[in-house]
């Protein structure tokens, strides 16, 4: 599968499943597990690394750890998910041709075959369209965007009207430019769907209601094993317990024998 192949399931009404993924074992899990996409996203400097926040996260990390996660996978090549990386932090703020030699590694030398930028201000507005102009697709990141912590935290978006219209304008902006697909993290259900309707490329969301075109998680929050849940994340299992638990029975057991 290439990017621009995930309009057909946009136009098919079949949802996309996204999972992110950190290294090898996440990586067979998330492809066996039949995830449309994998997402080798920046919160593996949470995840992986034990940063509190994905700013430290460097280019070098995200391309080591997206080979690693593409060696976890068991399928032949033209079975496996689509792979998609994340830029980190300043990787692509520091102008255009520093934005495509860095997305131009990715592409280089991982399988990834898109990368994702957060943001629609008027300097990332010209690096998506040079790096689609370049050959490289692109995927949007708007609502929550956790690159841009030091100045809006975590905090819900699009609750306001200025902050609704904003979200939506810049949706329709990144569609123009060429973007592939929108993630929507952390905004009202509502908007949303409003964005889905309005757009031909598809919607990912996360916090974002079931009305996307698909959905993206987190895969450590999915199976409980972040030390800090978001609220839109429901485990599906207690994984940090359940590992815990089991590794203690062990641990106890061995000390006696
Ligand atoms: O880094 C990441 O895991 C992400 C998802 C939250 C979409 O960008």
């Amino acid at each position: 599968m290439i990017p621009s192949d995930l309009v057909k399931y946009k136009e098919s009404g079949k949802k996309i499943i996204a999972l992110t993924a950190w290294d090898s074992i996440s990586g067979s899990l998330t492809e066996g597990a039949g995830a449309d996409i994998v997402l080798v996203g920046d919160s593996l400097a949470m995840v992986a690394l034990g940063f509190k926040t994905t700013l430290p996260v460097t280019l070098d990390n995200m391309i080591d750890h997206t080979n690693a996660v593409c060696r976890g996978f068991q399928k032949t090549i033209e079975n496996q998910p689509l792979v998609i990386c994340d830029m980190p932090f300043l990787s692509y703020h520091c102008g255009q041709d520093m934005a495509v030699e860095h997305a131009g590694r990715i592409i280089k030398e991982t399988p990834a075959k898109g990368v994702k930028l957060e943001g629609a201000e008027p300097e990332i507005q010209a690096v998506i369209s040079r790096l689609i102009r370049m050959g490289i697709p692109v995927m949007g990141h708007l609502g929550v965007t956790p690159q841009s912590y030091l100045n809006q935290g975590l905090r819900k978006q699009g609750e306001s009207n200025l902050s609704k219209e904003k979200i939506k304008k810049e949706s329709l902006l990144l569609q123009d430019l060429g973007c592939f697909s929108l993630v929507l993290e952390h905004i009202p259900d509502l908007l949303a769907k409003e964005i889905r309707d309005d757009l031909k490329i598809p919607v990912i969301g996360i916090g974002a209601g079931n009305l996307c075109d698909g959905q993206v998680r987190v895969t450590a929050d999915l199976i409980g094993l972040s030390e800090k849940q978001p609220p839109f994340c429901k485990p599906v299992f207690e994984g940090r317990k359940i590992f815990v638990d089991k590794l203690k029975e062990w641990v106890k057991a061995e000390r006696i024998n």
